[in-house]
């Protein structure tokens, strides 16, 4: 920095500042797409006067998306959206580099993250950010009074959007709120390669194990999930996947994966990778039939794919064993290795996502908050996702950034794929 003041914080320490500023500018050097909605917003100040929380993995990328809202004149304060993925010389750097109010410890307990939740709230947003919907949900439910203020708010991930349609559903939701995570430029990037590059990562950085020739259990075929079996595969494991819906279960075979129930799958997996935004995907039972060393690990947005309650009571003894591995040893001798606590593996043992696949998901988050603002007042209060030509636009500048260029319909062609009556 800076000649900013510093500004109000809880972060672990600002010493580290330097380092997460050389680190957010490496990132920024792969998130091409966001540079240039960034330099727009930087003309245009689409949010000068308006007050943006942001709860949001703290990290290289999100960093980069934080500079994109100051440049277009938000007044932002960012809060960590889990306990275990924030990094603490990002949070250094937001603050005193870029003096971005930043409240995000790793390794932050429950209560100090619930309270980071209301300080977001006491910035009294117009605009909110939302990564799992902690920060909406918590408005809805204790700011009532607030909720006249909010334009919107945008949602990056799945589980954040199961949240929201039950508010929907249940006729609390009171703004409208954007699915980031619909567009397809989000989820068939970040979610598929971004996970699944990254959900490996963290497993090979917190165990150091080969992962060639193991039985990899992926319980969800989803888009994360689809991208962790695709890249354990590629890493020569077994792969095995279970799931509970039948297209997928198909999908799943179809793409050359072994499918069964986890009841099945526990007694045959090394390594166990949730997937499925479900509450006890592993389950008490599937822990002791698991054998003896397996490792088990979620990279779901909640703790709450493994039942580690469960696990807690049948195990006769819990020890730390490496940095983010618990090892619990179990009634019948077998030892589990559960890493992060259960919380999402590839931002609590690996830095999360890659740069390049964020610049397109957060290009779609900060189009999103442009896309309230300026259609304040007209959207109704309900789930909205972006328009198809913003998906376009993102993936036509992408692949302009790769050097890639692809073909255009030709007038023949148009007419064609307009008419009905050329046929056989
Ligand atoms: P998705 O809806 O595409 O896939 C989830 C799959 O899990 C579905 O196919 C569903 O049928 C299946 N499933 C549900 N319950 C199951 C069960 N008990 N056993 C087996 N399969 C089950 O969702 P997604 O986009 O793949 O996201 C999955 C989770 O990952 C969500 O919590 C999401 O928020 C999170 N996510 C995490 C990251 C990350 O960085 N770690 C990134 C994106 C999404
Ligand atoms: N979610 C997954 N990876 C991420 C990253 N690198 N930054 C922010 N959110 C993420």
């Amino acid at each position: 920095m800076s000649n900013q003041t510093v500004p109000a914080a809880e972060i672990k320490d600002i010493n580290l500042k330097a380092e997460g500023k050389q680190r957010i500018e490496w990132a920024e050097r792969d998130m091409p797409v966001l540079k240039q909605i960034r330099e727009r917003f930087r003309k245009e100040q689409p949010f000068k006067g308006l007050r943006v929380s942001c709860c949001a993995h703290i990290t290289t990328e999100t960093a980069n998306l934080a500079l994109a809202l100051q440049a277009g004149g938000a007044d932002t304060v960012m809060i960590a959206s889990n306990p275990l993925s924030t990094q603490d010389d990002v949070a250094a750097a937001l603050v005193g580099e870029y003096g971005i109010p930043t409240y995000a410890i790793k390794g932050e307990d429950i209560p100090t993250y619930n309270r980071h939740i209301q300080v977001a709230l006491d910035h009294k947003p117009h605009l909110i950010m939302d990564d799992g919907s902690d920060l909406v949900a918590t408005l809805i439910r204790d700011r009532k009074d607030q909720v006249k203020e909010v334009i919107g708010s945008t949602e990056e991930t799945t589980t954040g959007i199961t949240r929201l349609r039950a508010m929907e559903k249940d006729g609390q939701l009171k703004f409208p709120a954007i699915s980031v995570n619909d567009a397809q430029t989000k989820h068939m990037f970040d979610n598929r390669y971004g996970t699944g590059q990254s959900t490996l990562d963290g497993i090979i950085r917190a165990t150091n194990r080969l992962i060639a020739g193991r039985n990899v259990v992926v319980l969800g075929y989803g888009w994360c999930g689809k991208g962790c079996a695709m890249r354990a595969k590629g890493l020569g494991a077994n792969v095995i996947v279970t799931e509970i819906d039948p297209i997928k279960a198909i999908e799943a075979v179809m793409d050359g994966f072994r499918v069964m129930p986890i009841a099945e799958a526990a007694s045959l997996g090394d390594l166990f990778i949730t997937v499925t935004g479900n509450r006890h995907a592993i389950d008490g039972p599937h822990f002791e039939n698991m054998r003896d060393g397996a490792i088990i690990c979620n990279s779901g947005h909640f703790d709450i794919e493994l039942n580690l309650v469960a696990l807690e009571k049948q195990a006769t003894s819990r020890r730390p064993i490496r940095g983010y591995m618990d090892e619990f040893v179990l009634k019948n001798g077998n030892h589990v290795y559960v890493l992060a606590e259960g919380r999402l593996v590839n931002l609590s043992c690996a830095e999360g996502h890659p740069a390049s696949v964020m610049d397109m998901s957060f290009a779609n988050q900060a189009l999103a908050m442009e896309y309230l603002v300026k259609n304040k007042g007209k959207l109704e209060p309900q789930i909205h996702t972006l328009p198809e030509a913003v998906d376009q636009e993102i993936a036509t500048l992408k692949l302009h950034s790769l050097g890639v260029k692809i073909d255009k319909l030709t007038p023949e062609m148009t007419e064609y794929m307009n008419s009905w009556d050329s046929g056989t």
